[in-house]
């Protein structure tokens, strides 16, 4: 059981969407940028997941004037390239010289293995990259999209766990140095991984309320138990859970049916997480796209106006 919900006053300007894949993450994420938005708010939502489609959903660049995405809600997608050339301007050469001390790798191949290969790392930087912007003055309110959890926050410990496993050959690392230009040694550099990683880990913690997906099926549900430990264990705050797809139309058999099983997980998630605010998102009839629908979605998700 975890005891990590959030309370309702303690507003985050940053808010992060989970859950396992395609359960309406993305979806739910761009409804409460527009909400943000639409209340007057400078609102960014940038997504992290390398296969993005919030310019799909919101419709950039195809809609008629009226259906546009309003001007204080800037939308944001960070693709693969851009992560490449974002990670090698921050710590590029840096993590290269460490590895390369040990294991035989060219530049290019050493940043595509961890840009793309090394989902940790990525995440990693992504988390210090959203935690720059949330730095920033510019928006009020950072809306984040991720990829399906188990590639989010998996390897966020990797800096200390690398810096421990080093730590057992002392003797050797310490007296590695760098290329001729670089005067700090390889402990050095991974102490100071070490401080980056603990930082962007106090952002999580003290910064981000993060919102769970889920479905009312079997497995999204069985799978909850896991993401909440996971949570728990690095003490990130939940503020609440979606329960999404919920089918309230019962005007056919079949749909009575579906109703009925969905109702019995859902009264298994409220039974299993009594104190964690639930939100049920119904299921709509038609494919999530555009300024109107999401608006929709936007409305079933802040019933209560906040
Ligand atoms: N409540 C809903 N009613 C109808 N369709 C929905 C609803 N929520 C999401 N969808 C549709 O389900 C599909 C998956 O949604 P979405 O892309 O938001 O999931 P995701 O969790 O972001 O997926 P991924 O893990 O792949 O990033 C989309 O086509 C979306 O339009
Ligand atoms: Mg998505």
């Amino acid at each position: 059981m975890p005891d990590n919900y959030a309370c309702r006053n303690d507003e985050r300007r940053v808010v992060m969407f989970a859950g396992k894949g395609g359960v309406g993450k993305t979806t739910c994420a761009a409804a409460t940028a527009l909400h943000h938005a639409l209340l007057g708010r400078r609102t960014l939502i940038v997504s992290t997941d390398p296969t993005p489609s919030l310019s799909h959903i919101f419709e950039v660049g195809r809609t008629p004037r009226a259906n546009k995405v309003p001007q204080n809600l800037r939308v944001e997608e960070i693709g693969v390239d851009r992560v490449k050339q974002m990670w090698d301007e921050k710590f590029g050469r840096e993590v290269y010289e460490v590895f390369s001390s040990f294991v035989d790798i060219g530049y290019e191949e050493f940043v595509e293995f961890v840009t793309e290969v090394l989902p940790g790392m990525r995440d990693e930087f992504m988390v210090d990259y959203i935690r720059e912007l949330a730095l920033k003055a510019e928006y009020e309110k950072v809306v984040w999209d991720t990829a399906p959890l188990g590639q989010t926050l998996g390897l966020l410990n990797m800096p200390s766990m690398l810096g421990k496993h080093l730590k057992t050959a002392p003797r050797i690392y310490s007296r590695l140095k760098l290329g001729a230009d670089s005067r700090r040694s390889v402990l050095d550099i991974i102490k100071g991984w070490e401080e980056l990683s603990g930082t962007d880990m106090e952002f999580l913690r003290h910064q981000v309320e993060f919102v769970i997906v889920t479905i009312p099926e079997a497995l999204a549900v069985e799978q909850l138990d896991d993401i909440f430990a996971e949570f728990d264990k690095h003490q990130l705050m939940i503020g609440r859970l979606v329960v999404n797809n919920v089918i309230k139309d019962t005007s056919s058999e079949f749909l009575v049916t579906k109703a009925r099983q969905q109702r019995e997980y859902i009264d298994l998630l409220q039974s299993r997480y009594p104190d964690l605010e639930k939100v049920e998102l119904p299921m709509f009839p038609r494919e999530i796209k555009g300024i109107d629908r999401l608006k929709d979605v936007g409305k079933s998700l802040f019933q209560n106006g906040e």
